[in-house]
């Protein structure tokens, strides 16, 4: 039981939050702290050059992406040996896509889930089109929104060779037992790739206990700055071989950072891992921190979704999209007489943003019935309070039609 959560302070570090407008946006992206703000600031405007040993400035630039990296490490229970940074989530996966397809070839198979975004689809099935390898769907429960083990383990087979999955679904919530799928799809002799952009920004994440071989999260999604980071054992991406400039280093994890990196993001990324490690007040190192900060986190918001589903459960003409056991904080509803669009809109009126899609997660909205017009989205955040899901449903109440 941890409840020293105090949503005020944490909303007073966010200057975005004093326009007064509640955000129910946070799953496309989270407002930003100040203290990550000035890191970023701090960082552009000190002498700093590329990665070197000789001048300060060098020096300066080399701590910055070690410094970043061990961040990285103790957010996610990772090694920081095994941190690569780049431009986005979606790059990287296509990135380690094209490397890792060299290896395959046709009677190869990869497996996708139709609950992912995208992101964790297409670069796995453009790799796979293009050396003829065999993609596999996993499909999850239309009513529910599960997806359950076992609809990811009967894709498996011997010719398996990586299983992309989420850690949570970015348009319904659904958190899948990933544990669990990694079991079966190591049984199987293959690589799990999972999508953490959704998951880290609401509950500890720990990547070894998940079974992930590779993991990938996006630091703007958790008050960060807009990059994306990759996380794996260093072992395995010795064995994986992207395309490189000659000149540029073999060493892991360089190999996988092509150019020169953002040093004032990953500054940024290392002020944001430090802003969640103090979310909730305490002591100890700065992973016993994070890891008790987002269990906190993850308490004041399913308190809060609670608030939520139970109010849009009493407001008649509202339909909520699956109702998944294990979920994040993420809910997807429509409103009756009207489109989603217009439902976004309305509460765009009323400084509520709660926007409407399918948010990239195309596969999952056409499975769900909504073909690509998705529904309204509200996402809750660290920094949400009852206050914002009060005006949340006043809003939604106001636009039943
Ligand atoms: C679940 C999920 N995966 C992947 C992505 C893509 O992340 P990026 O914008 O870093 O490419 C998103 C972005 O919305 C997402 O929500």
């Amino acid at each position: 039981m941890v409840s020293a959560y105090d949503v005020r302070r944490v909303r007073s570090c966010f200057p975005a939050l004093t326009e007064g407008v509640a955000h129910f946006d946070g799953p496309g992206g989270s407002q930003v702290p100040q203290q990550v703000a000035e890191a970023v600031a701090r960082t552009l405007t000190s002498g700093i050059a590329n990665r070197g040993a000789v001048t300060a400035a060098e020096r300066r630039a080399d701590e910055v992406v070690l410094g970043a990296r061990r961040a990285v490490a103790d957010l996610l229970g990772a090694n920081p040996a095994g941190v690569v940074f780049g431009r986005s989530m979606t790059q990287l996966t296509y990135d380690l896509a094209r490397a890792l397809a060299k290896g395959w070839g046709p009677g190869d198979e990869v497996v996708v889930s139709r609950l992912d975004h995208d992101a964790n689809i297409r670069p796995w099935v453009d790799a796979a089109s293009a050396v003829g390898a065999t993609v596999r769907w996993a499909d999850f429960d239309r009513v529910t929104g599960e997806l359950p083990v076992q609809a990811v383990a009967e894709q498996l087979s011997s010719r398996t060779r990586l299983v992309a999955v989420t850690a949570a679904s970015n348009l319904i919530g659904t958190r899948p037992d990933v544990p669990a799928i990694a079991a079966a799809v190591h049984a199987a002799g293959a690589l799990l790739h999972v999508d953490g952009v959704h998951l880290t920004p609401h509950a500890p994440v720990d990547v070894v206990a998940l079974g992930a071989d590779v993991y990938s999260c996006s630091p703007y999604k958790f008050f960060g700055p807009h990059h994306g980071v990759l996380v794996a054992d260093p072992a395995l991406l010795e064995t994986v071989h992207p395309d490189k400039l000659l000149p540029s280093t073999d060493a892991v994890p360089e190999r996988f950072e092509a150019g020169t990196l953002p040093y004032e993001l990953l500054a940024g990324t290392t002020a944001t891992v430090d802003f969640v490690a103090g979310l909730l007040p305490g002591e100890g190192d700065r992973r016993s921190r994070v890891l008790a900060s987002m269990a906190a986190v993850e308490e004041h918001e399913e308190r809060l979704l609670a608030r939520l589903l139970a109010g849009l459960a009493a407001t008649d003409g509202v339909t909520v999209h699956a109702s998944p056991a294990r979920r994040t904080p993420t809910v997807l509803f429509g409103v009756r007489g009207r489109e989603p669009r217009e439902v976004y809109e309305l509460l765009a009126t009323r400084g509520v943003n709660a926007p409407a899609g399918s948010f990239y997660a195309l596969e999952a909205s056409r499975w769900l019935g909504l073909g690509d017009t998705g529904g309204v989205r509200a996402g809750l955040a660290p920094y949400t309070d009852d206050d914002d899901v009060d005006r949340l449903l006043a809003g939604v109440a106001a636009a039943v039609a």
